[in-house]
């Protein structure tokens, strides 16, 4: 596992969007995408680089992590259409897919999603953020290691933390589709990004914590190809920051 620890957002996003330039000029044709605060320093550089040096993602399909259920096609907080506003609309992507929020017959939505990112996969570069419960995707604590894509409940952390993007918590879904622990951990390599000192514990249980459902982001310590981007304050709380190993790996 690389922990990298930068000075602020934008040094973060910069060092991400590098992760993601050089998979993709050589060659990338699946990447992830996460949605929330975390990754928007990176879409920002995503979308200059892409503007200003010829980075096309022509030839790349993306896929999101997870969805809100019941929000209406084209709400602007539904994540296919946040993904839409901060990064697909100003890039070249070939396509961009994600679990069907709005879908009636939701476990049918989940496992046809699931089934689409293995046989399109696997993903070559999973960009993922992290909640101050430890969550990645919307597996929030007690999600098995080994889980799939699924319908599952937010915990009132998880809403309180994204009523800010509503207009009250009241608004935020109860229900998501997310992408399994599992399925997350098929990507070939995953990149983890977190900023500010309100992720500190979540990030030194996930790096250096036991792997445990109870925190699952620690999932990522049992993956071969991780980078993890943080600003100073998420890394507070680690022990074992060293250059190019922090969690001992
Ligand atoms: C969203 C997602 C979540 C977020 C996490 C952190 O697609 O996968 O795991 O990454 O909730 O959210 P922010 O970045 O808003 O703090």
């Amino acid at each position: 596992m690389d922990v990298v620890v930068e000075r602020d957002e934008a040094a973060c996003g910069a060092t991400v969007a590098d992760v993601f330039d050089r998979a993709v000029r050589s060659g990338a044709r699946t990447i992830g995408l996460a949605t929330g605060s975390s990754p928007l320093s990176v879409y920002r550089e995503l979308i200059r680089r892409h503007r200003e040096e010829g980075l096309s993602f022509a030839a790349v399909r993306a896929f999101l992590l997870d969805e809100y259920v019941g929000l209406p096609a084209g709400h602007p907080q539904s994540y296919a259409q946040v993904i839409r506003t901060e990064f697909a609309s100003h890039v070249d992507l070939a396509g961009v897919s994600g679990p069907d929020g709005g879908s009636s017959d939701l476990s049918c939505a989940a496992d046809s999603y699931d089934a689409l990112v293995v046989s399109s996969g696997p993903v070559d570069v999973q960009l993922l953020g992290i909640g101050a419960n430890g969550h990645i995707g919307f597996n929030e604590p007690g999600s098995a290691l080994d889980s799939r894509t699924r319908v599952t409940t937010l915990t009132s952390q998880t809403r309180q933390d994204n009523a800010r993007f509503f207009a009250s918590v009241d608004e935020v879904p109860r229900r998501v589709i997310t992408q399994g622990l599992g399925t997350i951990s098929s990507a070939r390599h995953l990149v983890l990004i977190a900023t500010g000192e309100h992720k500190a514990k979540a990030v030194a249980a996930a790096l250096e914590g036991p792997v445990t459902a109870e925190c699952p982001a620690s999932v990522l310590q049992r993956h071969l190809m991780v980078t993890v981007v943080l600003e100073e304050g998420a890394a507070k709380l680690l022990g074992r920051v060293r250059s190019g190993d922090a969690a001992g790996h």
